[in-house]
């Protein structure tokens, strides 16, 4: 009997697993604005920048307010310090990126055909100072998330382009983000999903939640809860632990893999890094 239970569940597993995946992103992200768009007809499509923001006149003027004196002005200052200052080696971060680091944070994250895995800026941060003989810093806040602060503030305005390259490996990281949004997770049993796209703009206790689009356009983020600026995985793990399910460790292959995903989603908004919210 307990076996006959087992295969079951197998064959409701295979079943699940054998239906057709061709990971096909921009359908994918024709749905996702379909959908925003019949459910907020009255926004346009530069607006999602602006997450919750753009859905509530009030949220929105308070936060108009905050942003007059910039919450997260002295991390992008240090970030810049940081950034520019050398390594022992002499070496520096501009050496690590392309265009020297400056303007480039609309083109992440990337897939590295060579390693077979997505690259987020923070984690090339950190292998850009492993590989000059530094230590890597901790992901999240910090010194790593003012210097991640400042290469956003030098993309500002740019259009994001996450490119997803006609490659296996790639598809699949895709994917694999992709399955983790909207996979049901935790005590609560709730997907990234059922938050930020079936009940997007409703209220959740004191706050609105924001539509999956286009909210990783403006991190790092100053948030009053952190009273620090915080990376877009940093987030993640908080919401994750809001349906009481454990996080993983931030710039795993799955929060990379997710960052993928989402970030793909924002394809053609204006970056808007660094940002505050409450
Ligand atoms: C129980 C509901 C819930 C779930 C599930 C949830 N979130 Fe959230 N999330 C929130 C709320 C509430 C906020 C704060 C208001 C808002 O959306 O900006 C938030 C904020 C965010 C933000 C910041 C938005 C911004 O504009 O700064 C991001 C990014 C985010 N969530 C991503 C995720 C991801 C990815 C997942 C799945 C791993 C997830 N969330 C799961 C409720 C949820």
């Amino acid at each position: 009997m307990k076996g006959l239970t087992c295969l079951s569940a197998m064959l409701v597993g295979s079943l699940f697993i054998s239906v057709p995946s061709f990971a096909d992103p921009q359908s994918d992200s024709d749905d996702v604005r379909a959908f925003f768009q019949k459910r907020f007809s009255n926004i346009t499509l530069e607006d999602y920048a602006d997450g919750a923001y753009a859905l509530n006149e009030n949220a929105r003027m308070q936060w108009e307010e905050i942003e007059e004196f910039p919450p997260y002005e002295d991390a992008v200052d240090e970030g810049m310090v940081l950034f520019e200052t050398p390594f022992a080696n002499g070496k520096s971060y501009a050496t690590c990126f392309p265009n020297g680091g400056i303007g480039i944070k609309q083109n992440y994250p990337k897939y590295d055909t060579e390693t077979q895995q997505v690259i987020t800026v923070e984690y090339a941060i950190n292998q850009c100072r492993t590989s000059n003989g530094e230590a890597a810093l901790p992901y999240g806040q910090g010194e790593l998330a003012y210097v991640s602060a400042y290469m956003a503030s030098t993309s500002r305005e740019n259009i994001i382009n996450v490119v997803i390259p006609d490659d296996e490996g790639a598809l699949a990281a895709y994917e694999a983000g992709k399955k983790m949004f909207y996979e049901r997770k935790g005590q609560l049993n709730m997907a990234c999903a059922t938050c930020h796209i079936s009940i997007a703009g409703g209220q959740l206790r004191a706050e609105i939640t924001s539509p999956a689009l286009g909210q990783t356009t403006h991190f790092p983020a100053f948030r009053f809860g952190w009273d620090d600026i915080g990376t877009l995985q940093k987030r993640y793990a908080g919401c994750n632990t809001q349906v009481r399910a454990k996080p993983f460790a931030l710039q795993s292959e799955e929060y990379r893999n997710l960052e993928y995903f989402h970030t793909y989603m924002a394809n053609g908004l204006p970056l808007n890094g660094p940002g505050s919210r409450k």
